[in-house]
């Protein structure tokens, strides 16, 4: 069998032929990562085992790797933040005195947790909690979490697992890929771990202290008291937690590092591969590498040999290696075309470890003049900043919604993704890889302490093989430092880190001000929050040779089917028209920066709307408008002046909608978004007369219509022909809900989930736009309903009932398959109307 002809499964099973191997470089990254468990308080314990396989040599012990998912089956309690007494004795209690004694929950045979509620992560408390007025917690999105409330501050997660005695000699270790935040982690009565960020993921090895053949008690004690930003963040185990078992020499974690460069002609591709092994045997281990490089289909397209090496007991060594890729397919936005890159670590020939690394083939280049170059070619920056929370579920996303989100910018023409302002979900970035969304990845803390340092090391180990990841983002608005000369050495000790773990992309800082001092002469793009025009070109005039990029630009609040403000219910118009002093409308911030191609184009505030920040108003408004959706996804107005602009497609978008009962004769604002000439407007057949016709650049066209019920229509032109036509009917009265699944085949893995949009309809089946009705959601068969949202960010309705009002005609509910195959339905009542029910296959 020829190598190009592998398959997969082949390249799996079998060994192949060595390419371009050579091998052993000192492991700076090594030191890298020493210094960064140090910092999060994850020793790895280094004991010698026993050996699982007599007379096997430790190194090979305990067989090949297994990622287990440890989501499942915990225990969950709130504690109390003041009082011992409601903290199950933290504090009180000598919990550092003795060895395996610390704190009560931990202790198998005295503590009862039978009484705790029995939860699966990925867990969000904070979105459980009711909303309250208080004005400390504007920010926050009303959820009682902070000083000032100690009694839903505090949760405890507790998790009895049994580890088999056959386990003995491989080595163990917890990855956490986020809880929100300073959190305590005991094994078996143990301390094994001290986490303090809420979004950098950690790992800690905990072989030693484990009961082989018998049963083992983890305890997380999460502390979310302390906020880290000025936004909703939830609090809990809101990501996934993993059981690895690896043998005593392995890859080490995020060991893998693959950089890809194309040549000029695209031709070929070369693929430099790192790979970072792991001795934590008590004897030198005689190692090797076996790299295949596998494409999209699973056909092994290159292989690689390492020669072997010597990594001593308790030691590691980074074997590099480099392989040539011909006729390369490259990720691109359109065609985000994926490698898989498998890792196989043999001791005296025997395989160890496997591994699997996902990686794409591309440039990235931003060039002064032109902006960003992928793959040569000029891409403007068509983006949105996020935060991480969603309807129904909060911070605690399952995977497939984070898809889902990416899906809905893509479809609006987005190709960017600004992770503000912390380190997202690695689902967030496998669906952008998978996708073709660039993403702009960046930090949380600013610094040059220890703990920053690590968070950013972190992230960068973390995420360097995703093509999606096109710059590291190491700071936003730090207007304290970022015009500061001190401000300026941080930086660069950060760019350094980031140097010294991935030297193939740049570094920027999302700055609303200072442009041209401080931050700027260390990183290698400016990014520029808000501020369109005079600042820019005064930088241009000063720095033409240094790349530049919209860090945050626009920001119109908006709420979705609202077209006058009403600051008593906490609404804005969704006409393109309200934003905030530092900001600009959608239509300013694109027709600036299309005017200054050098900018690189920018990343929206926000793509979605998201919980605190409720600019312009306070409480009742629990959320922010920021959003170009809603914090379901539902679009609002703007969607469609972003897909007009940013897409390929015909778009032709007509609003208000068009019930204006009591109104009649009055004249309101219509306007469209679209990206044809020239649109005119009839209202029940008569043409209505305007200046605003044809479209101006970048704009919008409008007209005063006096209202008269019935059907607003337009027509859209191009080259003089009717391209598109669209409309905007007089509703009826609600008379059913009307079901819309984004999905209707879901995978029975107890985390695929769909999002099930209800509409309230009148007897013609069209969305009444100002309706309320309250939903009812339920199901049969093996799916569970596991939030609701509507998008309305005044309402202070649950999100964790099975029923919701409907906002403006929607509202919607996010289903959970469980682990169990067989058919199931979705059904929708609403008192008075006719209900809906669809077919889900569960699979
Ligand atoms: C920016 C800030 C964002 C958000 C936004 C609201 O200055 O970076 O996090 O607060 O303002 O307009």
């Amino acid at each position: 069998m020829s190598d190009s002809k592998m398959s997969r499964r082949d390249a799996l099973l079998t060994g192949a032929a060595s390419v371009l191997g050579f091998v052993t470089i000192p492991s700076s990254l090594d030191a890298l990562r020493t210094a960064t468990d140090r910092v999060v308080g994850t020793t790895l314990a280094r004991a010698s085992l026993a050996r699982g396989d007599a007379g096997m040599s430790p190194a090979v012990a305990g067989g090949g790797r297994e990622r287990i998912r440890f989501d499942t089956d915990w225990r969950f309690h709130l504690g109390h933040a003041s009082d011992p007494a409601r903290d199950f004795g933290y504090g009180a209690d000598e919990e550092f005195a003795k060895s395996g004694e610390l704190f009560a929950p931990v202790s198998h045979a005295v503590f009862d947790a039978s009484s705790w509620r029995r939860l699966d992560l990925p867990h969000d408390w904070a979105v459980e909690l009711p909303f309250v007025d208080d004005h400390g917690l504007t920010s926050y999105g009303f959820k009682p979490v902070g000083r000032a409330h100690p009694d839903t501050s505090i949760g405890w997660y507790r998790k009895s697992f049994a580890v088999s005695a056959e386990d003995l000699g491989r080595r163990i270790s917890l990855e956490f890929d986020g809880v929100f935040r300073d959190c305590i982690v005991a094994l078996n009565g143990h301390l094994v771990a001290r986490n303090l960020s809420g979004y950098a993921p950690f790992a800690v090895d905990i072989t030693a202290g484990l009961n082989y053949g018998g049963d083992n008690v983890l305890v997380v004690r999460v502390d979310a008291t302390e906020h880290e930003g000025w936004f909703y963040e939830g609090a809990g185990i809101y990501r996934h937690v993993w059981l690895v078992k690896t043998a005593p020499v392995h890859v080490a974690l995020w060991g893998t590092f693959v950089r890809t460069t194309v040549d000029g002609a695209k031709r070929s591709a070369t693929a430099r591969i790192a790979t970072t092994i792991q001795n934590d045997s008590d004897a030198d281990a005689r190692c090797a590498t076996e790299l295949r490089m596998l494409d999209g289909a699973g056909q092994v397209v290159q292989t690689s040999r390492s020669d072997p090496v010597t990594i001593p007991a308790a030691g590691s060594a980074t074997v590099d290696q480099a392989m040539r890729i011909d006729s390369p397919s490259l990720w691109s936005l359109d065609a985000p075309h994926l490698y898989t890159l498998v890792t196989l670590v043999t001791v005296d020939q025997r395989e160890v470890d496997r591994t699997e690394t996902q990686l794409g083939i591309r440039s990235v280049q931003f060039d002064p003049d032109r902006g960003v170059l992928l793959n040569g070619e000029h891409v403007e920056i068509r983006g949105t900043c996020n935060h991480q929370d969603h309807a129904g579920v909060g911070s605690a996303l399952p995977d497939r919604l984070h898809a889902y989100r990416i899906e809905r910018l893509k479809a609006m023409g987005a190709n960017a993704y600004r992770t503000s302002h912390n380190p997202p979900a690695a689902e967030l970035l496998d669906a952008c890889d998978r996708l073709g969304m660039l993403v702009l990845d960046e930090t949380r803390m600013f610094g040059a302490d220890p703990e920053a340092l690590s968070q950013l090391a972190r992230l960068v180990r973390r995420d360097r093989n995703h093509p999606c990841v096109f710059a590291w983002s190491l700071a936003n608005e730090e207007d304290g430092e970022q015009g500061t000369d001190r401000g300026a050495r941080m930086a660069e000790v950060m760019k350094a880190t980031v140097r010294q773990l991935d030297p193939t992309r740049p570094v920027t800082a999302a700055m609303n001000g200072d442009w041209g001092k401080g931050f700027t002469g260390v990183i290698d793009v400016q990014g520029f929050n808000y501020h369109i025009g005079r600042e820019m070109d005064e930088f241009r005039a000063l720095f033409p040779r240094k790349p530049a990029m919209g860090t945050e630009v626009a920001s119109t609040v908006s709420t979705r089917g609202i077209y006058a403000n009403d600051p008593a219910r906490g609404y804005v118009s969704a006409y393109d028209r309200n934003f905030p002093p530092w900001a600009s409308t959608a239509e300013a911030w694109w027709t600036a920066y299309l005017a200054r191609p050098w900018a690189s184009g920018g990343f929206v505030w926000t793509g979605f709307d998201y919980r605190g920040e409720p600019t312009p108003y306070g409480w009742p408004c629990i959320n922010s408008h920021f959003g170009i959706m809603d914090t379901c996804g539902f679009p609002k107005d703007n969607y469609y002046y972003y897909q007009a602009q940013w897409g390929s497609a015909p778009v032709l978008h007509v609003f208000p909608h068009w019930n204006w009962a009591g109104r009649e004769g009055q004249p309101i604002e219509v306007w469209c978004h679209t990206n044809l000439e020239r649109v005119e407007l009839f209202l029940n057949g008569a043409r209505i007369a305007g200046a605003a016709e044809r479209v101006p650049p970048n704009g919008h066209a409008a007209w005063q219509v006096p209202f008269a019920p019935g059907v607003l229509e337009a027509r859209g032109y191009r080259g003089g022909r009717v391209v598109l036509t669209a409309r905007r009917e007089t509703a009826g009265a609600p008379a059913a809900v009307a079901l819309e699944a984004d999905r209707v085949r879901l995978t029975a893995d107890g985390m695929d989930v769909s999002v099930v949009a209800a509409h309230i309809v009148d007897a013609r089946g069209r969305t009444v736009p100002m309706a309320s009705n309250r939903v009812t959601f339920g199901v049969t068969g093996p799916l569970a309903v596991i939030g609701v949202g509507n998008g309305d960010p005044s309402s202070h309705e649950s999100d964790k009932d099975t029923w919701r009002s409907a906002f403006n005609g929607l509202c919607c509910a996010i289903v959970q398959a469980l682990p169990e195959r067989g058919p199931a339905t979705v059904t929708a009542a609403a008192d008075g109307l006719r209900g809906s029910v669809i077919d889900v296959a569960v699979g």
